[in-house]
């Protein structure tokens, strides 16, 4: 049994026992990207303003969330490491199989198939934003990196601002729809557990699930040095090279 598996079906006259199961910097950094997409969607569709500089803001302040989350899965608390919820393919397909025929263990963290939409959501935002440094609207604006390139790397990085956009829509869609799934069908309370970070456990499992550390230092020092990352490469980048 994999060491953060807990066991679904709490054995009789056994109650289940609260554990933090996300740090603090996971909680916040999930709830602060939901804001800036919103906030990236509007400005990009419907406010763009006279240069997008919110859109250009928010845009950066998500590859900032983006870089911290994918160095926080190797340095953040235990479920929040891609070492706890990357499967193997055949692990994720027959926890597929067992979601289809109602057998299925739950996880303290992510269960497999959470665990491949977390690492294409964050793979889906580094290209939405990375391209958007170098994207143009071919009139007024332009990311910051665009001056750099030819243009016709511009045009193409554009379309895949686009492109990109469209699957990202698909692909929280299918994350509200999983969630909301959970929390419908199966009565797992995720929504509850990514505000507060406490996820019930049967007893069983809550041995070998101790609560994870807040991590809130740690956590603040990597958004800053990943916020400090995105600031020399928008604005030292394009400087050094002039
Ligand atoms: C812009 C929209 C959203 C994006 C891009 C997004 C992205 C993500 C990502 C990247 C994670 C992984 C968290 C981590 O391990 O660091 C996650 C988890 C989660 N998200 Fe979202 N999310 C969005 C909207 C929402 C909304 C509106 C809700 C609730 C109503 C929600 C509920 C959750 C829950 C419950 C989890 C944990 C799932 C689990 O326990 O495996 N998300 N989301
Ligand atoms: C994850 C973050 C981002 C999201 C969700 C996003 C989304 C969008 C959307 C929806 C549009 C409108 C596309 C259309 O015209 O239909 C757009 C356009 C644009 N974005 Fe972003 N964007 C993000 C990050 C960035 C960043 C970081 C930059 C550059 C600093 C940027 C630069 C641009 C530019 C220049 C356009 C205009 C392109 C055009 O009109 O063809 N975006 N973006």
């Amino acid at each position: 049994m994999p060491r953060n598996r807990t066991d679904e079906v709490l054995p009789a006259g056994r109650r289940p026992v609260g554990r933090r199961v996300w740090d603090l910097p996971t909680r916040v950094f999930h709830w602060a990207l939901v804001v800036l997409v919103l906030t990236s969607y509007l400005t990009g569709e419907f406010w763009r303003g006279v240069d997008m500089q919110w859109h250009k803001l928010s845009g950066y302040a998500i590859l900032a969330l983006v870089l911290f989350r994918l160095a926080w899965g190797f340095v953040g608390t235990r479920h929040a490491r891609f070492q706890d919820f990357l499967r193997p393919p055949g692990q994720t397909l027959s926890y597929l199989g067992g979601l289809i025929s109602g057998r299925n263990s739950s996880y303290a963290g992510h269960n497999p198939l959470g665990g491949l939409s977390v690492l294409l959501l964050l793979l889906l935002l580094l290209v939405q934003a990375g391209s958007g440094l170098f994207a143009s609207d071919d009139i007024f604006i332009e990311g910051p990196l665009a001056g750099l390139v030819p243009g016709v790397t511009v045009d193409w990085m554009t379309g895949v601002h686009h492109l990109a956009f469209d699957l990202l829509v698909a692909l929280i869609a299918l994350h509200l729809a999983a969630v909301a799934f959970y929390e419908a069908v199966k009565g797992q309370r995720l929504i509850r557990a990514m505000v507060t970070g406490n996820k019930q456990i049967g007893e069983a499992g809550a041995e070998a699930t101790p609560n994870v550390p807040s991590a809130g230092f740690r956590g603040l020092l990597s958004m800053v040095l990943s916020a400090a990352a995105v600031a020399a490469l928008v604005l030292g980048l394009p400087a050094w090279t002039d």
